[in-house]
């Protein structure tokens, strides 16, 4: 049905053989969503959709989600969101480079977190930019074992910015919803619904403490999680061109932007967040 080509020795395979711009054949979503237990980054080059193909091919893997802040969202497709440096009169949005740059998994404040991020770069810069990720079933598998075994009774609070890694995001959503402003509790540990993995579910930028730890420890805890997940080694850096496609597994990844461009270079993403699987 398609080809898929792992990336080196990263969490992430390349897929060639498909056009995502027409209709699918509907087996090849089960077929992209068994790839995604292997490979939690798969990366498609060369795609040209409009975002009315970009809905429909998103679309096919379950419900979109819309996003919190209004302005980002796009005016027919309500479901798809603009990832953009370029302000609505065209002039460098400065906050569009350095949004999202500390590891993060979306929408993990949210009682229910996605499945399944998905990007399209119409517009990329000609260096930096990227966007870099990190399997969190690996970096769990590589953990001591003893403190497997206490995060294993851990939960964690997270909240919209409120981790240690959160601070860019004071008052970036003055539209959003309630929900986003409490905090929402995960096990530290989770385990894949299609992988049956364990999955290390931490991250610097949301999550702000654990249930039953001080404060101080709580942030400490993070900190010393994410610096051993970040391994230069085991991050997938991707290098954005126009027309690339990338579909992420929000359960089991933490990713970031790169930043790092000439701030008057545009950068121009469709993006879609998968709600569930259907
Ligand atoms: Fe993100």
């Amino acid at each position: 049905m398609f080809d898929t080509t792992p990336i080196d020795d990263k969490p992430a395979a390349r897929i060639d053989g498909l056009d995502l711009s027409q209709p699918l054949n509907p087996a090849v979503y089960p077929a992209l969503r068994q790839a995604l237990s292997n490979y939690p980054v798969l990366v498609f080059h060369g795609q040209n959709l409009d975002a009315g193909a970009f809905h429909d091919f998103t679309r096919g893997f379950g419900p979109l989600q819309e996003h919190v802040l209004h302005k980002y969202r796009h005016a027919d497709f309500p479901g798809l969101s603009w990832l953009t440096n370029v302000a609505a009169d065209g002039s460098v949005d400065e906050f569009g480079v350095r949004r999202a740059t500390t590891w993060h998994s979306d929408g993990s404040y949210t009682a229910d977190p996605p499945a399944l991020g998905i990007l399209h770069a119409y517009e990329t810069p000609g260096s930096g930019g990227g966007t870099l990720f990190i399997d969190m079933g690996a970096t769990f598998d590589r953990l001591e074992p003893a403190l497997q075994t206490r995060l294993r009774e851990l939960t964690g609070l997270h909240r919209h910015g409120a981790g240690p890694g959160g601070d860019m995001y004071d008052n970036s959503l003055a539209d959003d919803q309630e929900e986003n402003h409490r905090d929402v509790f995960h096990p530290a540990v989770t385990k894949h619904p299609d992988s049956g993995r364990d999955i290390l579910y931490v991250n610097e930028t949301h999550t702000h403490k654990f249930e039953g730890v001080s404060k101080a420890d709580s942030v400490a805890l993070v900190n010393d999680l994410i610096a051993q997940a970040v391994r230069p080694d085991a991050i997938y850096h991707h290098q954005w061109a126009p027309g690339d496609v990338l579909i992420w597994d929000e359960r089991s990844t933490i990713h970031r932007g790169e930043g790092a461009y000439a701030p008057q270079e545009r950068r121009i993403m469709l993006r879609a967040i998968v709600d569930r699987l259907t």
